[in-house]
C-alpha cells in the first residue's frame, strides 16, 4: 500500500504544478497547443530583431496594471528557452509588485532587491524552473519606491554584468507599467529594446500613444495585442 501510495504522489505532484502553471496562462512549452504557437510566433519574430541587432536585453511594459506583461514575458521566456540556441534570465523587475515567482509557483529565499539592499550574493538569488535553459530572478522583497534603486550604481553593474555573461543568454525584465510609474523610464539606459504590451479593447489610444511617447529614445521593437484568445 506505502508503495503504491508513493508511486502515486509523484505524477499527483506534476499535474498539480502543471494546473498551477495552466491557471496563470503560462503555456508556452505545451505541444498542441494554439496559445502555444502564438508565442513561438512572437519569439521567432522577436529572435530574429534581437538577434541581427545583437540585443541581448528585453524589456516588456505596458501602459496600465493587467495589460499581460508577466504572462507574456513568462510564456515568452520559457518559448526562447526551448529553442536550443538561447537560454534566458527573466528578470523580474516590478520591484512594487512582483509576480513571477507566484505565477510559476516558486518560492525563493532571496530576490534582486535582497541582491541590491542587502549584499545576497547574485547565485544564492537565482532561482531555476522546471524549464531547461530558463533561470530567474526574482524581485525579492517588494518596496515601496524603487526607481532610484534600479538606476544606482549597482543595478546598473548588474545589468550589464548579466547581458554579457553568456553569449546566448537573452534577458528579459518583466517591468511595471509605463503610466503609472517611473521605474520603466529609470531602466531604460541599460535596455536594448522594448516590447509594448496592448490590452484588446481596454487599451486606449490615446494611452498608448502617451507610452510610446515616454518610451522615445527607447528601441520599441514592436507591440503585442494581448486578451485576444
Ligand atoms: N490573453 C489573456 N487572456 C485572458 N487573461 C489574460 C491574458 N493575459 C493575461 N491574462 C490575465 O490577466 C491578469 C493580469 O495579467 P498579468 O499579471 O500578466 O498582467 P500585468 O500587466 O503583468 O499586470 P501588473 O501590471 O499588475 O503586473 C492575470 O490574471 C492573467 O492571467
Ligand atoms: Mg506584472
Amino acid at each position: 500500500m506505502d508503495r503504491l501510495e508513493k508511486a502515486l504522489e509523484k505524477p499527483c505532484a506534476a499535474e498539480n504544478a502543471e494546473t498551477h502553471l495552466e491557471r496563470h496562462r503560462i503555456v508556452a512549452h505545451k505541444t498542441r497547443c494554439p496559445e502555444a504557437d502564438v508565442y513561438r510566433q512572437l519569439r521567432a519574430k522577436v529572435l530574429q530583431i534581437m538577434n541581427a541587432s545583437g540585443f541581448k536585453a528585453l524589456a516588456i511594459t505596458s501602459p496600465h496594471y493587467g495589460d499581460g506583461k508577466t504572462t507574456v514575458a513568462l510564456n515568452l521566456g520559457i518559448s526562447i528557452a526551448l529553442d536550443l540556441k538561447q537560454s534566458v534570465l527573466l528578470v523580474d523587475l516590478d520591484l512594487r509588485k512582483p509576480s513571477v515567482h507566484e505565477y510559476l509557483n516558486l518560492r525563493p529565499q532571496a530576490g534582486l532587491t535582497d541582491h541590491l539592499l542587502k549584499d545576497v550574493p547574485l547565485k544564492d538569488c537565482l532561482t531555476r524552473p522546471s524549464f531547461e535553459r530558463l533561470n530567474v530572478l526574482p524581485a525579492g522583497l517588494p518596496l515601496e519606491s524603487s526607481s532610484e534603486l534600479l538606476s544606482s550604481p549597482k543595478m546598473i553593474s548588474l545589468a550589464r554584468e548579466v547581458k554579457t555573461r553568456y553569449p546566448d543568454r537573452i534577458v528579459i525584465y518583466d517591468m511595471p507599467p509605463v503610466l503609472a510609474q517611473d521605474d520603466p523610464i529609470a531602466f531604460l539606459p541599460q535596455i536594448d529594446a522594448v516590447l509594448v504590451i496592448v490590452r484588446e479593447g481596454m487599451t486606449k489610444a490615446e494611452d498608448l500613444k502617451r507610452c510610446l511617447e515616454s518610451l522615445k529614445g527607447a528601441n520599441v521593437i514592436g507591440t503585442v495585442l494581448n486578451n485576444c484568445f
